[in-house]
Order: structure tokens, then C-alpha cells, then sequence
């Protein structure tokens, strides 16, 4: 697979990610199937995959385990990320950002993942209650430790990134970024290439709606978080097919699968920008990755623009 330098990091990865989240946590956790996602993990890194995306809050806590087994034998072969900053308190997930909070949340993900080492931990979300400067002062001191290697931010506005730029490179910045959630691409992206911090992309495919996978909200499981996303309620799923229609156009032309085009999207933004798009399954692992050599003409790119205009739901 073709490389990218992951932002200040200087660390060389395959230009498409894994992102694991939903192997354990979010998109119908109770049909989860831990060796079939081992399986798609140790394929991802034979077919070039190196950057693996986890957190803590994933489970909580399974999918850093689960990930830990899976890399195993392998370790040495990724850029294993994690982050840390949000918890689930009373069922609800919420920022921790308190200093003592993110040190102890690194040892526990150290143990999880088996890792001396991690080589990108994230801070998850900024805590509204804790300085920025302070959260970053302790994600800070875990590189000093030799805890962690390189930190980054995710889902941060550009006054929180330059506000702990101050105190410590942000090496890269995870946010979502899909044909149909453009919005870091105004003020977040642009910051990130002034300070030479990657950006990677998060739900790349749109939480598998840009695939044309999912079109009635009841093929979503009781326990599907995005049963409560306003792009993922009835009357959202089905006026958002209008944008469905455009990825296809564009995929039949190029013989291509939508989830393919949707990725090539992600790709053709910049060379600073490695998408992690996730999935349990590997029929859909070796599909998605099959998009790093799908080349959008300027055409493609041309006629995916307006699906932008044409987004009905907020992402959150
Ligand atoms: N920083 C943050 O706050 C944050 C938030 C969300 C996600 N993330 C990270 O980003 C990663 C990816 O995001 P995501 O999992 O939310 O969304 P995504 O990658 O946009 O979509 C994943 C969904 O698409 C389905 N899918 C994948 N490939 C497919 C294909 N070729 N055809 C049909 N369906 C396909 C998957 O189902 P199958 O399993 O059936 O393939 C899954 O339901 C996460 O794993 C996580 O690491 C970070």
C-alpha cells in the first residue's frame, strides 16, 4: 500500500488505517465476534494496514484488550494509537480530563494492549471542566515518561489545538471527516497542515451509511448507538439517498463500490490525511483497501461535490 508520513510524527504509514472501534463498542456490540475481528486485524496488517486506531472508552475497555491480543506477535509491525479522555459514567460517555485521570488511563491502556509502549496516544475529547493546558500538560509528561511516544488531539476546535500546541507538538489531529461531514476541512485541516500535524479521518464512510449498506433505520440492532445519530433515524436515512445516488454514479463509472469511492474521497483531500475506516468483516477489509488505488478523476470529484449541499441530520 502507498505510505503517509503521519504529521510531526515522521512515522511512515499505509495511506488507509484501521480504526477498531466498532469491533467491540457502538455499532451492535452484543454481535460482536472477537476472532473474526482478530482475523480482520492480522489481515489489515498483511495487506499493508499500519496505523490501528483504539481507545479505552471502546467497551469500555474490551477494545484495547482485544487489540492487544491481536498485535501480539505483530507489534512491531504498527503504529498502534489509543486515547484516552472520555469515560462512561451512569451510562453516559463523558470528558475526563483531569491530569491524574489521563496518567492513570495510560498505565491501564499500556497493560491492555500488552505495549510498552504506545506510539500516538489521543486525548478523546477536550474536558470542558479542566484547562486544555492541563490535560495537555499530563498527556505531555507521558511522552517524557517513554509512556508514549507522540500525542494528538481528536475532535478539537483550533483554539484548544493552538492553546496546547504551546505546551507540546500535536502530532496529529482525528476527526470526522467523510464525503457527507466536511467541516473540519473550514478551519481544523488547514491548521493542521500550517503546523505539520496529520490528520486523520474518522468515519470515513459515513458509520457505513456512504457504503449504501444501511437504508431503513430497523436494520439497526436495539443496541446500535446509531439508532440515536439524527442521520440515522427513518425519515434521515431516507432523504439522505439522494446522496447515496451520486456515490453510485460515480462508483459505476469507475468500477468501483461506493464504500471504495467514499474512501478515494478521503484520500484525494490531501497527503496529509490517512482515513481509518472500521469494520468487523474481512469481505468489507479487503474492499476498503482496495480504495487506496482507486484514483477520482476531476470529474468524480466534480460530481461528488454537492452532496455536501445536500446532508440532511447533524453528525452528532
Ligand atoms: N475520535 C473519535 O471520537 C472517533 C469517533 C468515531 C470513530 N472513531 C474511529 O474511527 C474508526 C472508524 O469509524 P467508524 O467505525 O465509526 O465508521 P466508518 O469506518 O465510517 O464505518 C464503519 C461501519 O461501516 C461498515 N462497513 C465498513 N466497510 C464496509 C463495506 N465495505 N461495505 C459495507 N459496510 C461497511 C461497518 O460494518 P461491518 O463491520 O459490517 O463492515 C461499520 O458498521 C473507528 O473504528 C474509531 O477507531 C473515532
Amino acid at each position: 500500500m502507498q505510505q503517509r508520513t503521519l504529521g510531526s510524527t515522521g512515522l511512515a504509514v499505509g495511506a488507509i488505517g484501521l480504526g477498531c472501534m466498532g469491533m467491540s463498542f457502538a455499532y451492535s456490540p452484543a454481535k460482536r465476534d472477537d476472532e473474526e475481528s482478530i482475523r480482520v486485524i492480522g489481515a489489515a496488517i498483511d495487506k499493508g494496514v499500519t496505523l490501528i486506531d483504539t481507545a479505552d472508552v471502546y467497551g469500555p475497555f474490551t477494545n484495547e484488550k482485544l487489540v492487544g491480543r491481536a498485535l501480539r506477535a505483530r507489534r512491531d509491525e504498527v503504529v498502534l494509537a489509543s486515547k484516552c479522555g472520555l469515560v462512561v459514567r451512569d451510562g453516559a460517555i463523558v470528558p475526563s480530563g483531569r491530569p491524574d485521570h489521563i496518567r492513570a488511563a495510560a498505565e491501564h491502556s499500556l497493560q491492555r494492549l500488552g505495549t510498552e509502549v504506545i506510539d500516538l496516544y489521543q486525548l478523546h475529547r477536550v474536558d470542558p471542566d479542566v484547562p486544555v493546558e492541563d490535560s495537555w500538560g499530563a498527556m505531555a509528561e507521558l511522552v517524557t515518561a517513554g509512556m508514549v511516544r507522540h500525542i494528538g488531539m481528536s475532535e478539537a476546535t483550533v483554539d484548544q489545538l493552538a492553546a496546547a500546541h504551546a505546551v507540546h507538538p500535536v502530532a496529529t489531529v482525528q476527526s470526522e471527516l467523510s464525503l457527507w461531514s466536511r467541516d473540519q476541512l473550514d478551519k481544523v485541516v488547514p491548521w493542521c497542515r500550517e503546523h505539520n500535524a496529520a490528520f486523520i479521518a474518522y468515519s470515513p464512510l459515513g458509520r457505513g451509511y456512504l457504503t449504501g449498506a444501511l437504508t431503513k433505520a430497523d436494520q439497526l440492532e436495539a443496541d446500535d448507538w446509531r439508532r440515536g445519530n439524527p442521520r440515522f433515524q427513518a425519515e434521515t436515512i431516507a432523504r439522505n439517498q439522494r446522496i447515496l445516488a451520486a456515490i453510485d454514479d460515480v462508483a459505476r463509472a469507475r468500477s468501483a463500490t461506493k464504500a471504495q469511492v467514499a474512501l478515494a474521497w478521503v484520500l484525494a483531500l490531501s497527503e496529509d490525511i490517512v482515513p481509518i475506516p472500521g469494520t468487523r468483516r474481512l469481505i468489507h477489509l479487503e474492499e476498503n483497501l482496495a480504495a487506496a488505488d482507486l484514483r477520482l478523476t476531476d470529474a468524480d470529484l466534480r460530481a461528488l461535490d454537492p452532496i455536501a449541499d445536500h446532508v440532511v441530520g447533524d453528525r452528532y
